[in-house]
């Protein structure tokens, strides 16, 4: 079936399906609780409290298969050139595994693994060298990543203390390095490009901050700028164009990951998101994991028109989650043009933001339970936790559960002010345990349905002009935040704001 013609039978089963409430749909079909759940790797999924039914989702796969969700897949593991607005493939699954049988994506592999040799070295290196802490400099996917990995895995008394500085205000570095000494501190920047003036900025001031040069370390795709800057290529590692940035905590870009936790635990942490490799590119549509989270993105986005999407893990240790999914998704997907240049005819990205529970239940769960626009939401939750306060956990779950219960079948009351509408479709995940193979397994879930995602909506999950306009013109202020009369702005707001700046 034509994508069109599939697009057309879709928005048929959800006009079907709009004046039937979501309890109505979950009761009339009890199996789909077992149903709508898969079970793959470490990862369990549950779709049955979204608002869609069999025939709904038969109609999303035949979409899938119109859009050829499956050879998009083979065609960015075997390194085609997926971003073809910067003419570059998109191998980051080459990092973590050789699933792919096509040459680009074996060499690409080999070099991962020469890299992750040297990474394995430089880790003994700084371990014996008597450092207590490690400063990771760098911002948006030469840290996000990093730094969710460490804050969620790291041991409670690691040989190396892990600390991250992307802000360019200053007040983050201060209190970054506040407490350190720099005696017993090492840093590394991590920049693909080397050209980030956060990062730069950052990366001065640390090292002003050590006064030793030799415990400063480097991760990039632009040797020559990191040698510019001062950094030997003993102490630097690289990465590459076919490696984006929100997709590179995989690459060199996780040396904070492998210095937290040793490189056992970074390799688990790889060999978890290699399994989910090898599973998009071979299970079939119905059992595809990622497939049914990008369907069903794009179910509650183009066929029931949500804007927003809630990330809601009930587990501390994933408290960045939502940050870095917000980049991940956002970055990707915040587009307006089809990857041949011409406008999309459907609403793209959602904007994500979430939160951990329980904290989150006391701030912004009202709006989710009684406010007017539906919000669907994806619960996180891990079934052992990695302490011995048994009595936290089983609360913890069972706010987890009712969360999704209230939210979906709600509860009708005789005062609206204490009516719950329901109709608020989530989905679960849930982990065994968290450890590297279950994060990494997690996170590559997420990256696959993005891509599949920008698949649905053909466009490039893997450029992202968005953001240079503004940091181009930042730069074009600086001087006359100086107090210069060059790159006095044109534009008459930007006059007059700058003038306050500057106290003129
Ligand atoms: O914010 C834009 C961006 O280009 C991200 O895509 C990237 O992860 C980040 O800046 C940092 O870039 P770099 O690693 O080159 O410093």
């Amino acid at each position: 079936m034509a994508r069109e013609a599939a697009l057309a039978a879709l928005r048929a089963e959800a006009a079907r399906l709009a004046p039937v409430h979501l309890r109505t749909l979950i009761a009339q079909d009890p199996a789909r609780a077992d149903d709508f759940a898969l079970q793959v790797g470490p990862l369990y999924a549950s779709f049955a409290r979204q608002h869609y039914d069999r025939r709904a989702l038969e109609a999303l796969f035949a979409f899938a298969q119109a859009c050829d969700l499956a050879g998009a897949v083979r065609r960015q593991q075997d390194g085609e050139i997926v971003n073809p607005s910067e003419g570059r493939a998109a191998l980051h699954t080459a990092l973590r595994g050789d699933v792919s049988p096509a040459p680009v994506a074996r060499a690409a592999h080999a070099q991962a693994l020469a890299a992750q040799a040297r990474m394995a070295a430089l880790v003994e290196q700084v371990q014996a060298s008597g450092v207590t802490d490690v400063v990771s400099i760098g911002i948006g996917g030469s840290d996000l990543g990093p730094r969710l990995a460490v804050d969620a895995l790291a041991p409670r008394a690691p040989r190396l203390r892990l600390h991250f500085l992307s802000n360019v205000d200053a007040h983050a570095a201060e209190r970054v390095l506040a407490g350190l000494d720099p005696a017993r501190t090492a840093a590394v920047v991590i920049s693909k490009t080397f050209t980030t003036q956060e990062t730069l900025l950052n990366g001065r001031l640390v090292r002003a901050w050590l006064g030793d040069d030799a415990r400063l370390y480097a991760v990039s795709a632009s040797p020559g700028r990191v040698a510019a800057f001062g950094i030997p290529p003993e102490r630097s590692l690289p990465m590459w164009d076919w490696v984006g940035g929100r997709y590179s905590l995989w690459s060199a870009v996780g040396l904070p990951i492998a210095l937290a936790l040793g490189m056992e635990g970074f390799r688990a942490l790889l060999a978890g998101a290699a399994a989910i490799d090898r599973h998009v590119r071979e299970a079939p549509l119905r059992q595809n994991l990622p497939a049914w989270l990008a369907l069903t993105a794009f179910w509650n986005r183009n066929l029931l028109g949500r804007a927003t999407q809630a990330v809601l893990p009930y587990d501390e240790r994933l408290r960045l989650l939502p940050a870095y999914l917000q980049q991940l998704v956002m970055e990707s997907l915040g587009k307006s043009v089809r990857l041949d240049g011409t406008p999309v005819a459907l609403d793209t990205v959602r904007v994500w933001w979430g939160g951990v529970g329980t904290d989150v239940q006391h701030s912004f769960f009202q709006a989710l339970h009684q406010g007017t626009q539906v919000v669907p939401a994806d619960f996180i939750g891990v079934r052992q936790a990695a302490h011995a306060h048994a009595g936290h956990h089983r609360a913890l779950l069972a706010n987890l559960l009712a969360q999704g219960e209230a939210l979906a079948n709600g509860q009708p009351s005789d005062d609206p002010h204490r009516a719950y509408p329901g109709g608020r479709p989530s989905s679960l995940l849930l982990l065994d345990r968290l450890d590297p193979g279950a994060l990494g397994a997690l996170l590559a879930l997420y990256e696959h349905a993005t891509y599949l995602l920008s698949v649905l909506w053909q466009v490039n999950a893997f450029d992202q002009f968005g953001v240079e306009l503004g940091k181009q013109l930042a730069q074009r202020l600086l001087p006359a935040l100086q107090g210069q009369d060059a790159g006095m702005p044109d534009d008459p707001v930007t006059r007059a704001l700058l003038a306050r700046l500057r106290g003129d």
